[in-house]
């Protein structure tokens, strides 16, 4: 097994374990997403919701007293199986975070330009520099820059988000640094400010294009000082943090303005990820659809089973303009104001009509999937031209000649730029 996989197989010993200690631990096994052993014999069986609780849980179960090959033989098919499962769930953008709230940070997309979104954290959670995170609103900026720590050294550490737009001037400085008691009126005792408080951890600086330009000043300071000061203090206070910074405004432009400190902007700017808009993985929207339908199916009616076939054609072919938050929104007041077994275009506040302006042609209907069918097997295959072909049934110069007719590039695109 290599070392860089986490832990692959889980043994469960039975022995005195009662339906209740099972009962505690299912969550857990089934988080840990890996195949589980269950040690023991039948009179570990006798009450029924222990049955029910390995049946559900076990990938196999073995008597206490079987001997150690068989043991091991089995333990290295389970592994094999984990790899299997492991791999798919990296292929097929399941990115679970090892988190206590990992369902809160699960990140889905089957597509190409998800599996490079998913490769790139990966590798900006393995190095400590700033790392800007642009796109449109609702595509998934926060839950990218939470992705980024929950995979980097400062996992075990506050991940802490402040929405620089969202607080009112006079209040963000003491919000980002801190102040001492008596500092200003009203400030009857020291308070930790957010830089502070993420000691050892990373600070998400949202929607950081509308930072007052006095503040961007002390921002700037401190990146370059790693200290700061709280409001009334004259100590230097030396905070240990990692730096992700997002906006949905054009940042370059707003340096051009003079809206946006250019020194500042390349402090910051280091490395950048491009969370993309959902109309540029529609692919995505149906697999996203009925995820957030499964969150939430808690809130729907018992009779409700899903989306109409209309449904997921009217979602596919809208424009998205609020991204994934819109999807979410949509999906979720269609599940509550639903009145049949499945949600209607209407359900979804979308047209049934509107969306057809443009009728493609078979032949652009043909170039489209055929096209799509080339990125994905690319996407799923990390670029390997003959694994690509061979998934597609083609040979390799066929591969060759569609990229060049689709002009798509022979290397994954470029995702990590650093300036
Ligand atoms: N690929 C995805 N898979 C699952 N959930 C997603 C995905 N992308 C976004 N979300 C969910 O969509 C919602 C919006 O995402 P998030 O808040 O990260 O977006 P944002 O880009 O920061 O938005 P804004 O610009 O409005 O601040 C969140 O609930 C997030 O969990
Ligand atoms: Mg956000």
């Amino acid at each position: 097994m290599r070392d860089d996989e986490p832990c692959q197989v889980g043994v469960m010993v039975l022995d005195d374990l009662t339906a209740q200690d099972l009962r505690q631990l299912e969550p857990l096994i089934l988080k840990s997403a890996s195949p589980w052993i269950a040690v023991g014999d039948a009179s570990n069986m006798e009450d029924p919701e222990q049955r029910r609780i390995i049946a559900h849980l076990s990938h196999a179960m073995v008597p206490a007293d079987t001997d150690i090959l068989r043991l091991t033989i089995l333990l290295e098919h389970a592994a094999e199986l984990s790899r299997l499962q492991h791999i798919e769930r990296e292929q097929h953008g399941l990115l679970v975070l090892d988190d206590e709230d990992a369902q809160e940070y699960e990140f889905v997309g089957t597509t190409p330009v998800m599996w490079q979104l998913f490769k790139t954290i990966r590798k900006v959670a393995a190095v400590d520099a700033p790392v800007f995170i642009s796109g449109e609103s609702g595509t998934g900026k926060e839950l990218t820059a939470q992705a980024i720590h929950e995979r980097s050294a400062r996992a075990e550490h506050p991940f802490h988000a402040i929405n620089c737009g969202a607080l009112p001037e006079h209040l963000i400085q003491s919000e980002l640094f801190g102040h001492e008691k008596g500092a200003f009126t009203g400030a009857q005792q020291r308070k930790i400010g957010r830089i502070e408080a993420a000691n050892g951890g990373t600070l998400f600086l949202d929607e950081i294009g509308d930072l007052p330009l006095e503040l961007q000043v002390n921002l700037l300071r401190f990146l370059e000082t790693r200290f700061i000061q709280r409001v009334g203090g004259l100590q230097d206070v030396s905070v240990d943090v990692r730096i992700l910074a997002a906006t949905h405004v054009n940042l370059e432009l707003a340096v051009e303005k003079g809206r946006f400190r250019e020194d500042l902007y390349h402090r910051l700017n280091v490395l950048q990820v491009n969370v993309p808009a959902l109309r540029d993985h529609s692919e995505d929207i149906e697999i996203l659809a009925r995820f957030f339908f499964e969150r939430f199916s808690s809130e729907k009616a018992s009779g409700l089973k899903g989306f109409s076939r209309e449904a997921l054609t009217v979602m596919q072919r809208y424009h998205w303009p609020g991204n994934v938050r819109e999807l979410i929104n949509r999906v979720r007041r269609a599940m509550v104001m639903c009145e049949s077994r499945l949600i209607r275009p209407e359900d979804l506040g979308l047209e049934r009509r509107g969306f057809n302006r443009h009728h493609m042609t078979l032949e652009e209907v043909r170039e489209k999937a055929e096209r799509d069918a080339l990125l994905a097997a690319l996407g799923r295959n990390h670029y390997r031209v003959n694994a690509a072909a061979k998934e597609l049934d083609v040979s390799r110069v066929t591969i060759y000649r569609l990229l060049d007719k689709h002009d798509i590039s022979r290397t994954p695109p470029e995702e990590v730029r650093f300036s």
